[in-house]
């Protein structure tokens, strides 16, 4: 399966932050199962070196590029430049994917699929047909916790929005206004499907099979889990106050 030719070009964003016995295996997937797909790895100066890891890559592959940034500034912000960046080079396409392996190359052809009949598309673990793979049970628990805390609070319809597994349309983020999105943490993946929802844009969830990694470490936090929190509590509650007034 390859890239529906309709969809034009297709560039899949790699945030990392020490990932250096991840990269070179991942990014080598992505560009098997994806031939036509450019990669771009944004990497926060990862003191590990995968940095200089993504610009030997680059150096040997000229579909792999790197943008590298002062220092760890958070998911979010890493994914904004990284979707600057594909949209001042003319991508029509943004993919957002784990350097860990988590989230499988070879199901990309599949959200790309699903992406011609709509704005985002969301790779899935808590939908039918969906997986994880090595999840420790605490890891799970407080996903599919997140995930129903959102649902209920925000009344969205996804059962997975916080997951990193997407592809996006050019258009979508245009509509989206990224400049306004200061979500740091993973809770930008739910202010992103959020927003994209509130524009009124077709977001469908597709079924993965997400793999924990094997090799480093996750940059879950108790400050990225409190701020996920903080954020949810807050959009939830502004939108109640915002149906409590009276039309103007
Ligand atoms: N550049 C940059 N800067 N990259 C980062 C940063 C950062 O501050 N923080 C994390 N990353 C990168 C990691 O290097 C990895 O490639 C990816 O973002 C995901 O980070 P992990 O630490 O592996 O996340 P996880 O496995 O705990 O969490 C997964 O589940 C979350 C909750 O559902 C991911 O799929 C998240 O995207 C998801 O939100
Ligand atoms: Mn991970």
């Amino acid at each position: 399966m390859e890239i529906p030719a309709d969809l034009g070009r297709v560039l899949v964003i790699i945030p990392t932050y020490n990932e250096r016995d991840n990269l070179e295996r991942v990014a080598g997937r992505v560009r098997e199962a994806v031939p036509a797909a450019d990669v771009l790895v944004v990497d926060d100066a990862s003191p590990d070196g995968t940095g200089e890891v993504a610009d030997a890559l680059a150096g040997e592959d000229e579909q792999i590029k790197v943008l590298h940034r002062k220092g760890k500034d958070g998911l979010g912000p890493a994914y904004i430049a990284g979707f600057r960046w594909a949209a001042e080079h003319g991508y029509d396409v943004m993919v957002e994917m784990d350097a860990d392996g988590s989230h499988q190359p070879e199901e990309l052809p599949r959200l790309l699929a699903a992406l011609e009949d709509a704005d985002l598309v969301i790779g899935a673990r808590w939908v039918p047909g969906g997986k994880v793979r090595n999840w420790p049970k605490r890891r799970e628990a407080l996903s599919r916790g997140a995930n129903t805390y959102a649902r209920l609070m925000l009344g969205i319809p996804l059962h997975d929005a916080t997951a990193g597994y997407r592809a996006f349309r050019a258009a979508t983020l245009a509509k989206i206004g990224l400049e306004e999105v200061d979500s740091r943490g993973y809770c930008f993946q739910i202010d992103l499907a959020l927003r994209a929802l509130r524009q009124g844009l077709r977001v469908v969830e597709v079924p993965i099979t997400f793999v924990e990694r094997e090799h480093g470490t996750s940059k879950m936090s108790r400050d990225v889990m409190a701020e996920a929190a903080l954020r949810i509590t807050q959009w939830g509650m502004s939108d109640r106050v915002g149906k409590l007034r009276p039309p103007r």
